[in-house]
């Protein structure tokens, strides 16, 4: 087994609050009991059941009309992640990740011994798919191609074209698409998991980022039974069950699905019409994300984040995700703070 050495979860934990306003997170602001409309005496202390309450796995496969035998629960959409691909994967075999990208999901394959090969989205093509490589890649060898859908830390969205490249990959050559889709509700209307268009991509996402309950800790997948099975060996493995507090909160949720979106989206659409304008009179080259609350322009030295922390605004450096002439900003805050930070970062690109 090999460590790994790319830190960004370490950065986030230890260094994701400094400064005196923060634009790193990538999460609308979490919700209480009462914004959730969910009285905690409701909730069991012990309910059992194997892989999940069987009431969540039907309500989360009939938001999309998929069966319930589709629907895989874990702990968090990282566990859901791994749990599918360790299932698929074998020691050697090839795996294919984005750059820029959220490079935790491929760090954790490092354990299983898997060979990581990189492809790049490239912000001259606003992130779109490089299709040929792909191809070469697959037909190479690789097995498994891990995405972010939308794609953090741009928010660009696969296009319809891209979407359908994927499933005639899939198609053609066997090879399996796990997408991370924790992001995707961001999108209105949500379109829904990609797994809708071929049984090789593997849908994943939980309650982490849209939905304001990122401590429910849950996440689920949507694929085919016989991935499914393969996913439930690894977690029998990796933990014994999934918390039935999370699973009756997530249910709650589930129910209250739309209106957590239409908050969600609310955040991000009032956080852009400040961010867009201000990227634009700066002079700041970016790709416009297709929804979520994270940009990713590119800066004029790859000092900048250090040196906006110094002006007190914390940015996520672009390193992190492969990219080190570009930061991350969030801006899903409360509009006047995020003013604010904006007018201090002023300084700084003076
Ligand atoms: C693409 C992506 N997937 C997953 C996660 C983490 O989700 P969870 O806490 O449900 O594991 C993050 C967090 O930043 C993320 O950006």
């Amino acid at each position: 087994m090999s460590l790994s050495e790319i830190p960004y979860m370490r950065w986030a934990k230890n260094h994701a609050h400094d400064g005196q306003v923060n634009l790193t997170q990538s999460a609308v602001p979490a919700l209480d009991w009462e914004g959730l409309g969910l009285d905690p005496r409701q909730i069991e202390l012990f309910h059992y059941s194997r892989y999940g309450d069987p009431g969540l796995l039907q309500d989360i496969a009939c938001r999309w009309s998929l069966a319930e035998e589709q629907v895989f629960l874990a702990s968090s959409t990282t566990h859901v992640h791994f749990c599918f691909a360790a299932g698929l994967l074998e020691p050697g075999d090839r795996v294919l990740h984005e750059s820029p990208g959220y490079f935790p999901l491929v760090d954790s394959l490092s354990m299983l011994q898997v060979q990581p090969v990189s492809f790049e989205r490239r912000f001259a093509d606003g992130y779109a798919l490089p299709r040929a490589e792909l191809r070469e890649q697959v037909a190479a060898g690789v097995k498994l191609i891990l995405l972010t859908h939308l794609h953090n830390p741009t928010g660009a969205a696969l296009s319809e074209s891209d979407q359908a490249f994927l499933a005639d990959l899939c198609d053609s050559t066997g090879v399996f698409v796990l997408s991370d889709e924790i992001y995707r509700p961001f999108l209105d209307p949500d379109p829904g998991p990609l797994h809708q268009l071929h049984p090789n991509i593997i849908s994943v996402m939980g309650l982490n980022k849209v939905h304001g309950l990122p401590q429910i800790r849950i996440g689920w997948g949507f694929a085919e039974p016989g991935p499914i099975d393969r996913a439930r060996r690894i977690l029998d493995s990796t933990t014994v069950h999934n918390s039935c507090l999370s699973d009756q909160v997530a249910m709650y949720a589930v129910g209250q699905m739309d209106r957590l979106e239409r908050r969600a989206r609310g955040i991000a659409n009032a956080g852009w019409d400040i961010m867009g304008p201000w990227l634009e009179r700066n002079g700041f080259d970016c790709a416009v994300p297709a929804g979520g609350l994270v940009c990713f322009p590119r800066v004029p030295s790859p000092t900048f984040a250090e040196r906006a922390l110094e002006a007190g605004v914390n940015l996520t450096p672009g390193h992190f995700f492969g990219a080190e002439s570009h930061v991350r900003i969030g801006f899903g805050m409360d509009p006047a703070q995020l003013s604010n930070a904006l007018q201090l970062l002023e300084s700084v690109i003076e």
